[in-house]
């Protein structure tokens, strides 16, 4: 049987993944940290050929974890996807909050990555898709630290695609834009307010899935977004950070 490794598939954009997964096929692990929406899954899936993982990326014995009970899976696709965002000045925000964000996006992401890749490395096959964003493409002024996350994600992905071009794996980062799941919401200090050019966690994920199928390293979803983020090559990175902060105030005060 093939299988899989969602985290943070209990919501958003890592349910939509775990659909595609068993609609092809595949036995998905669900690994996350919300109780409420691990108990929900029965009622949002259609086949039960999955398995739910509670577990707090955020912490470093996290992913030596997950690993020691899903090595015997011989699993055959890796989607990290956990997330969260944080809004305000760096100097106001809450440190033990990002040390948490640090964690899941940096250090837990490459850690899984590693643990997994090796297995995938000796049976010269498997896929892993990693989840970044458009905001990895600058500097992000009031989402300083996400922003940084996303940009490590983004690089870090598209270095050891590189170095695994000559084998029977895939490695490839999608880079959403804004996208109406619970992350929104939890990062907005009332609602977001910029509505236009927001997409649904199911194309999102669509889109990701066949990117990392047809051996696409980065794929960004939407037009607008390919052009915000091609845009940003033409314009002096100060002014796209000035950008982004106004976006920023504007979208979340
Ligand atoms: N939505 C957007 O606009 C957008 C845009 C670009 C990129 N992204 C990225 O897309 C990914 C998925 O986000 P989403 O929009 O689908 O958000 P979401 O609906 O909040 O889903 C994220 C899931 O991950 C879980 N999670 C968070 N921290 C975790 C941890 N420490 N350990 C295990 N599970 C954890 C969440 O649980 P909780 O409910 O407890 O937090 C939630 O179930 C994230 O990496 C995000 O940065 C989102």
């Amino acid at each position: 049987m093939k299988t899989s490794l969602v985290t943070g598939g209990a919501s958003g954009i890592g349910i939509e993944f775990v659909k595609l997964l068993l609609k092809d096929n595949y036995k998905v692990f669900i690994v996350d940290n919300n109780k409420n929406n691990i108990e929900n899954l029965k009622d949002k899936l259609d086949s039960n050929n999955y398995e739910s993982i509670y577990e707090d990326l955020c912490y470093e014995k996290s992913p030596d974890k997950i690993y020691k009970k899903l090595k015997k899976e011989n699993i055959d696709i890796l989607i990290n996807n956990a997330g969260f965002g944080t809004y305000g000045k760096f100097y106001e925000t809450d440190w033990q909050i990002e040390k948490r964000m640090l964690n899941l996006h940096v250090i837990n992401t490459t850690h899984l990555t590693k643990l997994f890749l090796k297995d995938m490395i000796k049976k010269n096959d498997g896929k892993i898709l990693n989840i970044s964003s458009i905001a990895a493409f600058q500097p992000g002024p009031l989402m300083a630290l996400y922003y940084a996350t996303k940009a490590y994600i983004l690089h870090f992905t598209e270095a050891i695609s590189n170095e695994v071009k000559d084998k029977n794996i895939t490695i490839s980062v999608l880079c959403p834009g804004q996208t109406n799941t619970n992350f929104q919401r939890n990062v907005s200090s009332i609602k977001n307010k910029i509505k236009f050019n927001t997409s649904s966690p199911t194309k999102v994920a669509k889109y990701g899935y066949d990117a990392l199928h047809n051996n696409v390293t980065v794929s960004i979803p939407g037009i607008f977004n390919k052009f915000l983020v091609n845009l940003n090559r033409f314009l002096p990175r100060s002014i796209s950070t000035n950008i982004v902060k106004y976006i920023q105030e504007k979208n979340r005060n």
